[in-house]
C-alpha cells in the first residue's frame, strides 16, 4: 500500500437478483483514492453510483471484489470491526431531510452523533452544547439556530446540519451521494465551497457521487465516469474536461449548459434509452446509443486501458 492511499477498490461487483434476471448494478469497478483527495464518480441515474457507495460502506454485501480501507480488506472484518471502521467512513445523502429526525433540534441531532460514538457522555450537557456550537460554526450555521427543527430550515441549512453531524464523527472518508442535487444552483455553490474548505482544513477524503459533471469539475482530483455499472473513463479532472476520450463522456460534457450564448459547442444528443443492465451481453454497454459505434464494440468486453498517462478509457475508437 502506498503511503498516501486511503481507499482501494478492486474488482468490485454487485449484482441484484430481479424478476427479469441478474442486474449488474456494479460490474468490475477498480480505483484508488489517496488521503485528502477527491474522486468524482459521474454517470446518469441508474448507472450504479449509489450501489457502489453502499457496497464500499458494506451497507450491501458485495457479489465479488475487495475494498481496502487503510490497507485492510473490510470485507474480511467481523461485525464489531466493521462497526469501528464505519466511524471513519461516513456518507452524506442527497436529501438531508430524509436522513434527519424531524423531532430533533440541531443540537440534539449533532449531540446524538457524538453520544453514539461515545465521544461525549449524555450527561455532559455543557460539553455537548459547546461542541455542537463549534460544529455549527464550522458549517456556517448561526448559533441562534441551535434549537431549531429541520422543517424550520431551508434545504441548504438542512444539508449543513447533515454535514455537521458527519463532521462530529471526525471521519477519514466521506462518501457524498448527490449532496447538492436537491438544492437551488446558488445554494449548491455555497455547499460545494463549504465542502472544499472543510477538506482543505481537515484533510478529508471524498468520494463525490453525482449525475452532474459540472458539480465535480472543480472539486475533484480525478473523475471516474460510469455507464450501466461499468467504468468507461477515468482521468484527472482537468484532462477529462479538456480531452474526453469515450463518446459517452463526450456526450455528458456536451450536455453541460454553457453560460455564454456566443460560445458554440458541438452537442452530441444522446439517442436511445438508458436500459437496465440485466443479463448484459458482452461488449460496450453504450454501443446502442453511441454515435461512433461499430461492429467491434459488441461481442467481447472492451478493456479499460491507460491510453495516456493517468488517462484510462474503455473504447474501441481509442
Ligand atoms: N436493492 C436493489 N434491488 C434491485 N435492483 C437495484 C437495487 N438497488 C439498485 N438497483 C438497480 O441497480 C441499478 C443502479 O442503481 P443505483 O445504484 O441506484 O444507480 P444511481 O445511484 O447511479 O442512480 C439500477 O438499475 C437500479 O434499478
Ligand atoms: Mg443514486
Amino acid at each position: 500500500m502506498a503511503e498516501a492511499e486511503l481507499l482501494r477498490v478492486e474488482g468490485l461487483k454487485k449484482y441484484f437478483n430481479t424478476p427479469g434476471g441478474l442486474l449488474h448494478a456494479v460490474d468490475n469497478v477498480n480505483f484508488t483514492v489517496n488521503r485528502g483527495e477527491t474522486l468524482g464518480i459521474v454517470g446518469e441515474s441508474g448507472c450504479g453510483k449509489s450501489t457502489l457507495g453502499r457496497v464500499i460502506l458494506r451497507l450491501y454485501e458485495p457479489t465479488a471484489g475487495r475494498v481496502f480501507f487503510e490497507g485492510f480488506n473490510i470485507f474480511t472484518y467481523s461485525k464489531q470491526a466493521m462497526k469501528r471502521t464505519r466511524r471513519d467512513m461516513q456518507i452524506i445523502f442527497q436529501d438531508p431531510f430524509a436522513s434527519l429526525n424531524p423531532r430533533m433540534t440541531v443540537s440534539e441531532t449533532i449531540s446524538e452523533a457524538l453520544i453514539i460514538q461515545r465521544l461525549y457522555s449524555p450527561m455532559d450537557k455543557e460539553g455537548l452544547e459547546k461542541r455542537s456550537l463549534e460544529l455549527m460554526e464550522m458549517v456556517g450555521l448561526a448559533p441562534r439556530l441551535i434549537n431549531t427543527y429541520p422543517h424550520e430550515l431551508d434545504g441548504g441549512r438542512r444539508q449543513r446540519i447533515g454535514i455537521a453531524r458527519v463532521l462530529a464523527l471526525n471521519p477519514k472518508l466521506i462518501i457524498c451521494d448527490e449532496p447538492v442535487s436537491a438544492l437551488d444552483v446558488s445554494i449548491q455553490a455555497q455547499i460545494l465551497n463549504l465542502m472544499q474548505d472543510l477538506q482543505d482544513e481537515l484533510g478529508f477524503t471524498y468520494l463525490f457521487i453525482t449525475h452532474d459533471l459540472s458539480v465535480v469539475k472543480h472539486l475533484s482530483d480525478d473523475i471516474l465516469v460510469m455507464y450501466l455499472g461499468q467504468m468507461v473513463e477515468k482521468a484527472p479532472a482537468a484532462k477529462l474536461f479538456e480531452k474526453p476520450i469515450h463518446p459517452y463522456t463526450q456526450a455528458l460534457l456536451s450536455a453541460i449548459p454553457v453560460p455564454d450564448p456566443d460560445f458554440n459547442v458541438k452537442r452530441t444528443i444522446l439517442k436511445g434509452e438508458l436500459t437496465s443492465p440485466i443479463d448484459p451481453a458482452p461488449g460496450c454497454r453504450f454501443a446502442r446509443r453511441c454515435p461512433q459505434a461499430r461492429e467491434s464494440c459488441l461481442g467481447e468486453d472492451i478493456p479499460f486501458r491507460e491510453l495516456e498517462k493517468d488517462h484510462f478509457a474503455a473504447c474501441t475508437m481509442a
